[in-house]
């Protein structure tokens, strides 16, 4: 972070709420343990549990589908129960009991579902609380505050392949799985021990902070995950039998007939017990929900840097550099290492921008860096022409080049995503609005890793048509962006 202060652009260097280091740790240690964790699951699954490799990628597509649909009842938990605080540190115990159980090959089901049930408690609450840490939505440093956050994210995010991919690899995975454990552990003490620096982030009117009074409520969460995990691999065979017996349309019907019900319960059971939304609130929620749907598309672009992106870095790159050949994973690492390096420059663009004749509203930037990702699949788009020319493989630098306009679209929309979620969300709702943004992460890593099969026979190009999809949308949110801009306004 000192590192950041010495940096040139006045949004970042400006004094940042001293609790922003607590969770910048936080999530840094989580993340280091998530991507650790995911970054061995594939590997593992093929090479220890014997699994084929389509069983374990369609496995590990469920399993990052799940890990960001839980954040939706995450966030209502945290909203309505618990508060971000308590939720977050639970989701923390959760998890770290998820990893350690990932080193037991028996536990594998139990293991993937404590860490979907964690993650869906700690993320969206850790991200929502950083909000929290800023005076009002007028607050001018919430944006470089969640440019360093995503700093941090990445940060874990760069070692977790290296240490955790390099210990489960060599030392053998029980060793992979329980550093990412370990990992998640010390995140867990340092959101404890740094508390006090957090002021009142993440606890409601009249909530303590974390204590042993809230010994009780962490106990009841763990061993409530652990039995709904049980439940749900005990009556897996049944349940898996029933999904594979409905046809899509039966399965969304039988949805339908679920949800409505259950719909109108809810709808009564908030208009008693909640504050309603007022009209001004209720444009916001609306222009919330439309941004989400445009990042459904984006994050399926970004996503495929863990998917068909590192497919090419192991197939069709030549990986040698004065004769030594890298490993196709190290390409996840730069991705991150991208991300980090550029954050101190996009946002001193943001800055410019925002100080020159020409601001651009958020909702501007969003379309506009939908539009710079775009640039990548431009690059894999003639990368793959290349390729199939030239018999079969490309230099590196077309992947390097990918990455670059992955992760620039990303920094630059990720933070300004956040930070205007957390300006526009009402004070209420703001966990569960965290949960519907990280919906689209779900939904986008489910076609992230069904594209191609999608694709299969239509003869569309996937890269090509992951080029037109973000700049075309991207131009459209800038064309959208006077009106939702309108919608989010808060009066
Ligand atoms: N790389 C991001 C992370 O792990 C992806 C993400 C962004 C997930 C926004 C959820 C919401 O945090």
């Amino acid at each position: 972070m000192t590192l950041l202060a010495q940096n040139a652009d006045p949004a970042l260097s400006a004094r940042q709420p001293p609790g922003l280091k607590v969770l910048f740790l936080t999530e840094m240690w989580e993340r280091f343990s998530f991507y650790g964790m995911r970054a061995l699951l594939v590997l593992y699954l093929v090479h220890s549990l014997g699994y084929t490799s389509a069983d374990a990628l369609s496995l590990y597509g469920t399993y990052t589908m799940l890990v960001y649909i839980t954040p939706l009842v995450g966030g209502w938990i945290a909203d309505r129960f618990l508060g971000m605080r308590l939720a977050a540190f639970v989701g923390g115990v959760v998890m770290m009991l998820g990893h350690f159980a990932m080193a037991v090959p028996a536990l594998l089901q139990i293991a993937l579902g404590l860490l979907v049930i964690g993650n869906g408690l700690l993320k969206p609450n850790t991200t929502s609380m950083v909000g929290e840490l800023y005076d009002g939505p007028a607050d001018p440093r919430r944006d470089g505050g969640y440019t360093i956050f995503y700093m941090g994210i990445n940060l874990g995010a760069i070692f977790s392949g290296l240490v955790c991919g390099a210990v489960g690899e060599t030392f053998g995975w029980h060793f992979g799985f329980a550093t990412a454990g370990a990992g998640m552990a010390v995140g867990l003490c340092t959101f404890v021990g740094g508390q006090r620096l957090l002021a009142r982030a993440g606890l409601r009117a009249g909530q303590r902070a974390l204590g042993r009074h809230d010994l009780p409520v962490v106990a009841a969460f763990v061993s409530g995950s652990v039995a709904l995990d049980l439940a749900v691999v005990a009556g897996w065979p049944w349940l898996g039998g029933l999904l594979a017996a409905l046809s899509w349309a039966r399965l969304l019907a039988c949805a339908a007939a679920l949800a409505l019900p259950l719909l109108l319960l809810w709808r009564r059971a908030l208009a008693r017990s909640h504050v309603p939304l007022t009209p001004a609130e209720r444009r916001r929620v609306q222009a919330i929900c439309v941004l989400a749907a445009f990042l459904v598309f984006f994050w399926t672009g970004v996503e495929q840097a863990g998917g068909s992106m590192s497919l090419f870095a192991d197939r069709q790159t030549d990986r040698r550099v004065a004769g030594f050949e890298f490993p196709a994973s190290w390409f996840q690492s730069v991705d991150a290492l991208f991300i980090v390096a550029l954050a101190p420059f996009l946002s001193m663009l943001w800055t410019r921008i925002n100080n020159s004749r020409w601001p651009l509203s958020d909702v501007a930037k969003l379309g506009l860096s939908m539009m710079v990702m775009g640039l990548g699949f431009v690059v894999m788009h003639i990368a793959q022409h290349h390729a199939g020319r030239q018999g079969g493989s490309v230099g590196p630098q077309w992947l390097f080049g990918a990455y670059f306009f992955l992760a620039a679209g990303e920094v630059m929309l990720s933070p300004v995503g956040l930070s205007l979620l957390s300006r526009a969300a009402p004070a209420r709702s703001a966990a569960l609005l965290m949960g519907v943004w990280m919906l689209a992460v779900a939904l986008a890593n489910k076609l992230a890793g069904s594209l191609e099969g999608l694709l299969a026979g239509s003869g569309i190009a996937p890269y090509f048509l992951l080029m037109n999809i973000s700049i075309g949308l991207g131009l459209l949110l800038l064309a959208l962006s006077p009106l939702l801009t309108r919608m989010l306004r808060r009066a």
